[in-house]
């Protein structure tokens, strides 16, 4: 079925139905956003209609949420379920610790809520994702449009003092207008080209007062599964390593909102 695919497509695809393997009836399932997403709910659709895969979706983004429904899965709200069993999302980057860049599509802050309130969190991703060091993707930052200029010029004096190779803070545009998430925000794209400590950028550009979010996501993600053009898929577990593959280095997830109890 993937035939008429490109290898990249194919990739995708193959990731984001392998993934709709971890989804039983009755779980709580957090659904990304994003094309390889998209791979995923289309996938969780077929399993309700053909074979009566009873579970609730909690979408990322109102485009998800929208293909969800017309899918023909249960769509609820993280309000009502509260906590999920399972998140499975697309990523821009992923390097062997599975620390994650994600928010390219603009829906980083919701899926950032949504998966810390997974207990588990899947990345669905094709292999041209899988770096050393995160950095070569943008870096989105979600920020409030009330003085969005004084708060990239901090975002940039603030990038001068990190382990980075750049400092560039770019508004993102949908043509002549700033790009405006589900939220009402603006993001600034950070072209940093290598981030040598993600957990310490993402920790020192959340105390900006302007900055919403980041899509830096550390310490969440304990699965990442890779698809590749040519149709095959790896399941990485960040516990267990990979079958036939070494471990990832980095240990076990350690999510970054364990450091506030420390
Ligand atoms: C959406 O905001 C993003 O976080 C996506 O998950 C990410 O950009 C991956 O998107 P693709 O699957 O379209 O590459």
């Amino acid at each position: 079925m993937t035939d008429d695919l490109s290898p990249i497509e194919r990739a995708k695809c193959v990731a984001a139905r392998r993934s709709c393997d971890f989804v039983e009836s009755g779980m709580r399932v957090g659904l990304g956003s994003g094309s390889t997403a998209e791979w995923m709910v289309r996938r969780l659709g077929e399993r309700v209609r053909d074979e009566g895969l009873d579970f609730v979706g909690v979408p990322t983004s109102n485009r998800t949420a929208k293909l969800a429904r017309e899918v023909g899965i249960r769509v609820s709200t993280l309000d009502e379920v509260k906590w999920l069993d399972i998140t499975i999302d697309g990523a821009d980057e992923f390097d062997g610790a599975f620390n994650l860049i994600k928010g390219g599509g603009g829906a980083a802050l919701h899926e950032k809520i949504v998966a810390t309130a997974s207990d588990r969190m899947v990345v669905i991703a094709d292999a041209a994702k899988d770096v050393k060091a995160l950095g070569a993707f943008p870096l989105p930052v979600e920020i409030i449009p009330f003085g969005w200029e004084t708060t990239r010029a901090l975002v940039e004096e603030l990038l001068g003092d990190m382990d980075v190779l750049g400092r560039e803070a770019e508004l993102r545009m949908r043509g002549e207008e700033p790009f405006v998430s589900d939220e009402g925000n603006y993001f600034l794209d950070l072209r940093l080209h290598r981030i040598g400590n993600p957990r310490q950028l993402s920790l020192m550009l959340n105390q900006i007062p302007g900055v919403v979010e980041n899509g830096l996501f550390i310490g969440i993600c304990d699965t990442v599964v890779v698809g590749f053009g040519n149709g095959k898929v790896e399941v990485r577990k960040l516990d267990a390593g990979t079958a036939g593959e070494a471990a990832p280095e980095g240990g076990a997830v350690r999510n970054i909102f364990a450091d506030s109890g420390e």
